[in-house]
């Protein structure tokens, strides 16, 4: 395939195979009234829904020689690259700093959307972090991904302004078994043990929000929660570590993937193995340890972030890392306590910086005549 259907009853861009690139938009919204923020949320419906198709946004209609193009043009003759565009709501969407209600919705803020608490060693920067609604554009291309991102953010012009945005290259999971596992920029394989589309049950139970989970916001019911933390990493210090050492701190091997238990890499880690020193072969600081289900209260959750390297700092050390995005039904019983969990105990940590944060609401896929976000304004 070289498009996904925009329409369903969940978002694209989530279960849906992760693509080569990433475009990441955080937006804080300028319009006052309800009726605005509607007329913006059509918009961008339209809009999405036609570029996914490899369409430009205006479906092509010529405008006047003195009015400014439709569409910005630099994706015209570009195939459609597997575009998905995700869309989300930020807690500060239905209450301002003073707790005021903004566009008459605080009463449906789902009791989970809250700012994600601080973790020990976080080092966020505000201008990296929070947002009012954020995009999740993700294709093969990094025109196209771009394309969408400038597009939307044309379009809010007036009623929302990008706040921050981030680019990612290479994906570092996958979220289908037909996919090969990428690697981070660590070198590792990433994503082996995600959950994948081919689970249904699984991303059922970890990935979208029932009917009953929340009685206030049974609006996002078949949506789901997304976390997006932009991670630096120590590479330079990274690169100066043993190979025996990198591959502890994981605690898989980093050439096949396998775990440090044995094994080939889809072989499941057993934890309880020891080696003639006594000392577990899966350490006890060691990630993927302290992420496997059986220390979480058997919680998963779906990975689909992007490698990025943003530039260079004066001392030559590059800006580089993992920007994680991930997919769960409840960021309260999954995603804050594993993030307690490593952010105190994961060995990697002495090599990670958390630089960035947001928790966004994602709501349940458009259905054909409807727009984003109308179970929850309508
Ligand atoms: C697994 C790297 C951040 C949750 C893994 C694996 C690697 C890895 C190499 C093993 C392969 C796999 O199963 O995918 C990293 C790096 C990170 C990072 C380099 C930061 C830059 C995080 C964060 C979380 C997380 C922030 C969640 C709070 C998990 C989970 C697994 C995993 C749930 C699967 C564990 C299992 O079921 O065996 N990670 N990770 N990771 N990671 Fe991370």
């Amino acid at each position: 395939v070289d498009r996904y259907a925009f329409h369903g009853t969940h978002q694209a861009g989530i279960v849906t195979p992760a693509q080569d690139r990433l475009h990441f938009a955080a937006f804080d919204v300028t319009a006052t009234s309800r009726a605005e923020l509607l007329l913006l949320l059509k918009a961008w419906t339209a809009a999405a829904a036609a570029m996914t198709q490899g369409r430009p946004v205006g479906g092509g209609v010529p405008l006047p020689y003195d009015a400014p193009p439709g569409d910005t043009g630099e994706a015209a003759g570009l195939p459609p690259g597997r575009l998905t565009l995700t869309f989300g709501f930020g807690p500060s969407l239905f209450r301002d700093a003073d707790g005021k209600d903004r566009f008459g919705i605080a009463d449906r803020q789902p009791a989970a959307l809250r700012r994600l608490p601080h973790f020990p060693a976080d080092a966020l920067q505000e201008q990296r972090s929070d947002g009012d609604l954020c995009v999740q554009a993700c294709a093969d291309d990094p025109q196209v991904a771009v394309h969408a991102i400038r597009n939307l953010s044309r379009i809010a012009f007036g009623s929302a302004a990008l706040r921050w945005s981030q680019l990612g290259f290479g994906r570092t999971s996958s979220t289908s078994t037909s996919q090969a596992t990428p690697r981070n920029l660590f070198g590792f394989k990433d994503g082996t043990a995600n959950l994948k589309a081919e689970e249904p049950k699984a991303v059922d139970e970890h990935v979208w929000v029932g009917q009953g989970d929340d009685d206030g916001a049974a609006w996002l019911a078949d949506g789901s929660f997304l976390v997006a933390r932009r991670i630096n990493m120590m590479i330079e210090t990274w690169d100066r570590t043993s190979l025996r050492e990198q591959e502890t701190l994981v605690g898989r091997d980093r050439h096949v993937g396998a775990p440090l238990s044995g094994g080939t890499e889809f072989t499941e880690p057993d934890l309880s193995l020891k080696g003639n020193d006594g000392q577990p072969l899966v350490a006890m600081s060691s990630h993927v340890r302290l992420a496997h289900p059986t220390q979480n209260n058997g919680v998963r959750m779906l990975r689909r972030g992007y490698n990025f390297t943003d530039g260079n700092d004066d001392l030559g050390r590059l800006d580089a890392g993992l920007f994680f995005i991930a997919y769960v039904r409840d960021p309260a019983t999954q995603y804050i306590p594993m993030q307690t969990r490593l952010s105190r105990d994961d060995g990697l940590m002495e090599y990670l910086r958390h630089t960035g944060s947001g928790l966004f609401a994602v709501p349940p896929g458009v259905r054909k005549g409807g727009f984003l976000g109308d179970t929850l304004l309508t």
